[in-house]
Protein backbone atom coordinates (compact mmCIF):
# COMPACT_ATOMS: atom_id res chain seq x y z
CA UNK A 1 0.00 0.00 0.00
CA UNK A 2 1.22 3.25 -0.87
CA UNK A 3 0.47 6.30 1.50
CA UNK A 4 -1.93 9.16 0.51
CA UNK A 5 -0.38 12.71 -0.67
CA UNK A 6 -2.60 15.51 -1.41
CA UNK A 7 -1.49 17.27 -3.75
CA UNK A 8 -2.52 21.00 -4.06
CA UNK A 9 -2.08 23.61 -6.72
CA UNK A 10 -0.70 21.06 -9.51
CA UNK A 11 0.02 23.48 -12.10
CA UNK A 12 3.60 24.50 -10.88
CA UNK A 13 3.79 20.47 -11.58
CA UNK A 14 4.87 19.40 -14.79
CA UNK A 15 4.33 16.53 -16.68
CA UNK A 16 6.64 13.90 -15.52
CA UNK A 17 6.57 14.79 -11.90
CA UNK A 18 2.78 13.24 -11.80
CA UNK A 19 4.38 9.35 -12.92
CA UNK A 20 6.44 10.77 -10.38
CA UNK A 21 4.55 10.84 -7.77
CA UNK A 22 2.50 8.06 -8.12
CA UNK A 23 5.41 5.74 -8.01
CA UNK A 24 5.52 5.88 -4.20
CA UNK A 25 2.41 7.33 -3.15
CA UNK A 26 -1.34 7.18 -4.08
CA UNK A 27 -1.77 11.10 -5.09
CA UNK A 28 -4.96 12.95 -4.65
CA UNK A 29 -5.62 15.73 -6.38
CA UNK A 30 -7.30 18.57 -3.87
CA UNK A 31 -9.36 20.73 -5.61
CA UNK A 32 -8.86 24.14 -5.88
CA UNK A 33 -11.33 25.89 -4.22
CA UNK A 34 -11.38 25.99 -0.44
CA UNK A 35 -14.90 25.23 0.44
CA UNK A 36 -14.67 22.25 -1.80
CA UNK A 37 -11.89 21.15 0.98
CA UNK A 38 -13.82 19.59 3.39
CA UNK A 39 -15.93 17.50 1.64
CA UNK A 40 -13.48 16.44 -0.58
CA UNK A 41 -10.92 15.43 2.18
CA UNK A 42 -13.02 13.68 4.48
CA UNK A 43 -12.56 10.37 3.56
CA UNK A 44 -9.39 10.15 3.34
CA UNK A 45 -8.04 12.66 5.84
CA UNK A 46 -6.96 9.83 8.57
CA UNK A 47 -4.74 8.69 6.05
CA UNK A 48 -2.63 11.36 4.66
CA UNK A 49 0.72 12.44 5.60
CA UNK A 50 1.84 14.41 2.80
CA UNK A 51 1.04 17.29 1.00
CA UNK A 52 2.37 18.74 -1.90
CA UNK A 53 1.54 22.47 -2.40
CA UNK A 54 3.14 25.67 -4.51
CA UNK A 55 4.46 28.94 -3.70
CA UNK A 56 0.86 30.44 -5.12
CA UNK A 57 -1.42 28.09 -3.60
CA UNK A 58 0.58 27.64 -0.33
CA UNK A 59 -1.08 25.91 3.50
CA UNK A 60 -3.19 27.46 6.00
CA UNK A 61 -4.50 26.28 9.13
CA UNK A 62 -7.87 25.49 8.26
CA UNK A 63 -6.14 22.86 5.65
CA UNK A 64 -3.59 21.39 7.78
CA UNK A 65 -6.50 21.09 10.30
CA UNK A 66 -8.26 18.81 7.66
CA UNK A 67 -5.41 16.09 7.92
CA UNK A 68 -4.77 15.30 11.33
CA UNK A 69 -2.22 12.59 10.23
CA UNK A 70 -0.38 15.50 8.33
CA UNK A 71 3.56 15.27 8.55
CA UNK A 72 5.22 16.89 5.50
CA UNK A 73 4.05 20.07 3.59
CA UNK A 74 6.91 19.89 0.38
CA UNK A 75 5.96 23.56 -1.37
CA UNK A 76 7.05 24.06 -5.33
CA UNK A 77 8.24 27.21 -4.24
CA UNK A 78 11.22 29.10 -2.74
CA UNK A 79 8.59 31.02 -1.34
CA UNK A 80 6.87 30.21 1.87
CA UNK A 81 4.60 33.38 2.99
CA UNK A 82 1.36 31.29 1.88
CA UNK A 83 2.19 28.89 4.30
CA UNK A 84 0.83 29.08 8.15
CA UNK A 85 4.55 28.01 9.29
CA UNK A 86 3.89 28.45 12.87
CA UNK A 87 0.62 26.62 12.44
CA UNK A 88 2.90 23.99 11.09
CA UNK A 89 5.17 23.98 13.63
CA UNK A 90 2.69 23.68 16.28
CA UNK A 91 1.59 21.14 15.25
CA UNK A 92 5.22 19.22 14.72
CA UNK A 93 4.39 19.37 10.49
CA UNK A 94 7.92 19.65 8.38
CA UNK A 95 7.71 22.30 5.85
CA UNK A 96 10.35 22.19 2.54
CA UNK A 97 10.42 24.30 -0.14
CA UNK A 98 12.95 24.76 -3.59
CA UNK A 99 15.35 27.14 -2.93
CA UNK A 100 18.52 27.66 -4.95
CA UNK A 101 17.60 25.98 -8.34
CA UNK A 102 15.35 29.11 -9.61
CA UNK A 103 18.30 31.64 -8.54
CA UNK A 104 19.67 32.01 -11.61
CA UNK A 105 15.87 32.20 -13.77
CA UNK A 106 14.44 34.97 -11.30
CA UNK A 107 17.89 36.84 -11.39
CA UNK A 108 17.86 36.42 -15.52
CA UNK A 109 13.97 37.99 -15.21
CA UNK A 110 14.73 41.00 -12.92
CA UNK A 111 17.51 41.79 -15.52
CA UNK A 112 15.42 41.70 -18.33
CA UNK A 113 12.41 43.60 -16.24
CA UNK A 114 15.05 45.89 -15.70
CA UNK A 115 15.59 46.47 -19.56
CA UNK A 116 12.27 46.53 -20.33
CA UNK A 117 11.24 49.03 -18.42
CA UNK A 118 13.98 51.75 -18.87
CA UNK A 119 13.83 50.72 -22.90
CA UNK A 120 10.48 50.07 -23.18
CA UNK A 121 10.17 46.89 -24.60
CA UNK A 122 6.51 46.10 -23.80
CA UNK A 123 5.87 49.50 -25.69
CA UNK A 124 8.50 49.23 -28.39
CA UNK A 125 6.72 45.99 -29.39
CA UNK A 126 3.15 47.80 -29.40
CA UNK A 127 4.70 50.58 -31.04
CA UNK A 128 5.78 48.50 -34.23
CA UNK A 129 2.52 46.27 -33.98
CA UNK A 130 0.80 48.78 -33.80
CA UNK A 131 2.23 50.37 -36.80
CA UNK A 132 3.07 53.70 -35.36
CA UNK A 133 6.83 53.49 -36.32
CA UNK A 134 5.34 54.33 -39.74
CA UNK A 135 4.14 57.53 -38.10
CA UNK A 136 7.14 58.68 -35.89
CA UNK A 137 10.32 56.97 -34.22
CA UNK A 138 9.76 56.39 -30.36
CA UNK A 139 11.19 58.94 -27.80
CA UNK A 140 14.21 58.13 -26.50
CA UNK A 141 14.72 56.03 -23.60
CA UNK A 142 16.52 55.46 -20.53
CA UNK A 143 20.75 53.32 -20.29
CA UNK A 144 20.60 50.65 -18.22
CA UNK A 145 24.41 50.03 -18.67
CA UNK A 146 26.74 52.02 -16.19
CA UNK A 147 23.66 52.93 -13.78
CA UNK A 148 23.16 52.32 -9.82
CA UNK A 149 21.57 49.25 -8.53
CA UNK A 150 20.35 48.85 -5.07
CA UNK A 151 19.35 45.61 -4.24
CA UNK A 152 16.60 44.96 -1.55
CA UNK A 153 17.07 41.59 -0.64
CA UNK A 154 20.80 40.45 -0.91
CA UNK A 155 20.31 36.57 -0.28
CA UNK A 156 21.21 33.79 -2.83
CA UNK A 157 18.72 35.50 -5.71
CA UNK A 158 19.86 38.89 -4.83
CA UNK A 159 23.56 38.00 -5.39
CA UNK A 160 23.54 36.50 -8.74
CA UNK A 161 20.98 39.67 -10.04
CA UNK A 162 24.49 41.36 -8.42
CA UNK A 163 26.61 39.04 -10.43
CA UNK A 164 24.00 40.21 -13.71
CA UNK A 165 24.60 43.55 -12.92
CA UNK A 166 28.12 43.45 -12.84
CA UNK A 167 28.24 42.54 -16.46
CA UNK A 168 26.50 45.83 -17.17
CA UNK A 169 29.16 47.79 -14.86
CA UNK A 170 26.53 48.69 -12.45
CA UNK A 171 27.26 50.17 -9.25
CA UNK A 172 25.62 47.98 -6.43
CA UNK A 173 24.30 48.81 -3.43
CA UNK A 174 22.03 46.77 -0.83
CA UNK A 175 19.76 47.15 1.69
CA UNK A 176 18.66 44.12 4.01
CA UNK A 177 18.38 43.35 7.81
CA UNK A 178 22.12 43.56 8.54
CA UNK A 179 25.15 44.62 6.66
CA UNK A 180 26.89 41.46 5.29
CA UNK A 181 30.58 40.97 6.26
CA UNK A 182 31.89 39.61 3.06
CA UNK A 183 30.20 41.95 0.47
CA UNK A 184 31.83 44.78 -1.00
CA UNK A 185 28.70 46.52 -2.39
CA UNK A 186 27.88 49.52 -0.56
CA UNK A 187 25.09 48.76 2.50
CA UNK A 188 22.40 51.56 3.93
CA UNK A 189 20.39 49.76 6.69
CA UNK A 190 18.14 52.96 6.14
CA UNK A 191 15.84 52.06 2.53
CA UNK A 192 14.92 55.70 1.90
CA UNK A 193 18.42 56.67 1.60
CA UNK A 194 19.21 53.85 -0.59
CA UNK A 195 16.58 54.59 -2.98
CA UNK A 196 17.77 57.96 -3.20
CA UNK A 197 21.12 57.49 -4.17
CA UNK A 198 20.18 54.66 -6.69
CA UNK A 199 19.16 54.65 -10.12
CA UNK A 200 17.18 51.24 -10.34
CA UNK A 201 15.78 49.05 -7.21
CA UNK A 202 15.30 45.58 -7.11
CA UNK A 203 13.00 43.97 -5.11
CA UNK A 204 13.91 40.43 -4.13
CA UNK A 205 13.48 39.77 -0.40
CA UNK A 206 11.06 37.22 1.07
CA UNK A 207 7.05 37.99 1.73
CA UNK A 208 4.75 37.56 4.62
CA UNK A 209 4.36 40.00 7.49
CA UNK A 210 8.08 41.20 7.97
CA UNK A 211 8.17 43.00 4.30
CA UNK A 212 4.62 43.93 3.92
CA UNK A 213 4.49 47.33 2.63
CA UNK A 214 8.08 48.11 2.23
CA UNK A 215 8.58 49.52 -0.27
CA UNK A 216 6.44 52.51 0.84
CA UNK A 217 4.85 56.03 -0.79
CA UNK A 218 8.30 57.48 0.77
CA UNK A 219 10.76 54.99 -0.87
CA UNK A 220 9.21 55.29 -4.23
CA UNK A 221 9.01 58.90 -3.93
CA UNK A 222 13.07 58.77 -3.09
CA UNK A 223 13.67 56.30 -6.02
CA UNK A 224 12.22 59.24 -7.95
CA UNK A 225 11.25 60.37 -11.07
CA UNK A 226 14.02 58.84 -13.51
CA UNK A 227 14.38 55.82 -10.83
CA UNK A 228 13.21 52.27 -11.94
CA UNK A 229 11.72 49.97 -9.38
CA UNK A 230 11.22 46.18 -10.26
CA UNK A 231 9.61 43.41 -8.20
CA UNK A 232 10.62 40.35 -8.59
CA UNK A 233 9.50 39.06 -4.65
CA UNK A 234 5.75 39.33 -3.71
CA UNK A 235 3.17 41.93 -4.16
CA UNK A 236 2.99 42.51 -0.53
CA UNK A 237 6.32 43.85 -0.71
CA UNK A 238 5.09 47.27 -2.29
CA UNK A 239 2.69 49.60 -1.05
CA UNK A 240 0.86 48.88 -4.35
CA UNK A 241 -1.87 51.92 -4.80
CA UNK A 242 1.08 53.91 -3.92
CA UNK A 243 3.19 52.38 -6.56
CA UNK A 244 0.36 53.28 -9.47
CA UNK A 245 -0.15 56.86 -7.80
CA UNK A 246 3.66 57.53 -8.26
CA UNK A 247 3.80 56.21 -11.69
CA UNK A 248 0.78 57.77 -12.59
CA UNK A 249 2.17 61.27 -11.20
CA UNK A 250 5.21 60.91 -12.80
CA UNK A 251 6.74 60.82 -9.50
CA UNK A 252 8.74 57.24 -10.37
CA UNK A 253 10.01 57.00 -13.49
CA UNK A 254 9.11 53.57 -14.69
CA UNK A 255 8.70 49.91 -12.96
CA UNK A 256 8.88 46.39 -14.31
CA UNK A 257 6.92 44.27 -12.38
CA UNK A 258 6.21 40.32 -11.99
CA UNK A 259 4.43 40.24 -8.75
CA UNK A 260 1.07 41.78 -7.67
CA UNK A 261 -0.82 42.17 -4.23
CA UNK A 262 -3.87 40.09 -5.40
CA UNK A 263 -2.54 37.51 -8.36
CA UNK A 264 -4.13 37.29 -11.14
CA UNK A 265 -5.58 40.87 -10.89
CA UNK A 266 -3.62 43.57 -11.64
CA UNK A 267 -4.54 47.04 -10.81
CA UNK A 268 -6.12 48.29 -14.35
CA UNK A 269 -4.20 51.59 -14.65
CA UNK A 270 -1.10 50.45 -15.17
CA UNK A 271 -2.10 48.82 -18.55
CA UNK A 272 -2.11 52.34 -20.13
CA UNK A 273 1.48 53.20 -18.65
CA UNK A 274 4.20 52.96 -21.18
CA UNK A 275 7.05 52.84 -18.73
CA UNK A 276 5.39 49.43 -16.78
CA UNK A 277 6.44 46.00 -18.34
CA UNK A 278 4.22 43.42 -16.36
CA UNK A 279 4.67 39.55 -16.01
CA UNK A 280 2.60 37.06 -14.45
CA UNK A 281 4.56 35.66 -12.01
CA UNK A 282 6.69 34.26 -14.21
CA UNK A 283 10.15 34.61 -12.21
CA UNK A 284 10.85 30.85 -11.98
CA UNK A 285 8.53 29.41 -15.32
CA UNK A 286 11.16 27.92 -17.31
CA UNK A 287 10.62 24.23 -18.47
CA UNK A 288 14.48 23.63 -16.42
CA UNK A 289 14.21 25.31 -13.65
CA UNK A 290 10.35 23.85 -13.12
CA UNK A 291 11.49 20.53 -13.61
CA UNK A 292 14.33 21.30 -11.15
CA UNK A 293 11.64 22.62 -8.78
CA UNK A 294 9.36 19.68 -8.81
CA UNK A 295 12.43 17.31 -8.75
CA UNK A 296 13.19 18.23 -5.50
CA UNK A 297 9.84 18.89 -3.65
CA UNK A 298 9.52 15.27 -4.94
CA UNK A 299 13.07 14.50 -3.53
CA UNK A 300 11.63 15.86 -0.05
CA UNK A 301 8.43 14.47 0.18
CA UNK A 302 10.66 10.89 -0.91
CA UNK A 303 13.37 11.35 1.34
CA UNK A 304 10.44 12.05 4.66
CA UNK A 305 9.16 8.75 3.62
CA UNK A 306 12.50 6.75 4.09
CA UNK A 307 13.09 7.86 7.25
CA UNK A 308 16.15 10.08 5.76
CA UNK A 309 16.35 13.97 6.55
CA UNK A 310 14.83 16.57 4.22
CA UNK A 311 16.59 18.07 1.74
CA UNK A 312 15.52 21.28 2.20
CA UNK A 313 13.64 22.24 5.61
CA UNK A 314 12.16 25.21 6.36
CA UNK A 315 10.53 23.91 9.40
C1 LIG B 1 8.62 30.96 -5.73
O1 LIG B 1 9.28 29.94 -5.93
O2 LIG B 1 8.41 31.41 -4.59
C2 LIG B 1 8.02 31.60 -6.93
O3 LIG B 1 7.66 32.91 -6.69
C3 LIG B 1 6.82 30.81 -7.37
O4 LIG B 1 5.82 30.86 -6.39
Amino acid sequence: MKPDLVSAGKGMLLEPHHPALARDFTVHYLPMKPDEHAAFLKPIADKVRFLQTTGTYGANAALMDLLPKLEIIASVSVGVDTIDLAHAKKRGIRVTNTPDVLNDCVADLAMGLMIAAARRLAHSDRYVRDGKWLKGNMPIMIRVSRKRLGIVGLGKIGKVIAKRAAGFDMTIAYHGRAKQPDVPFQFYSDLAEMAANVDFMVVVTPGGPATKGLISDKVLRALGPKGILVNVSRGSVVDEPALVRALKEGALGGAGLDVFAAEPKVPEELFELENVALTPHVGSATSETRLDMGDLAIANLRAHLAGKPLLTPVV
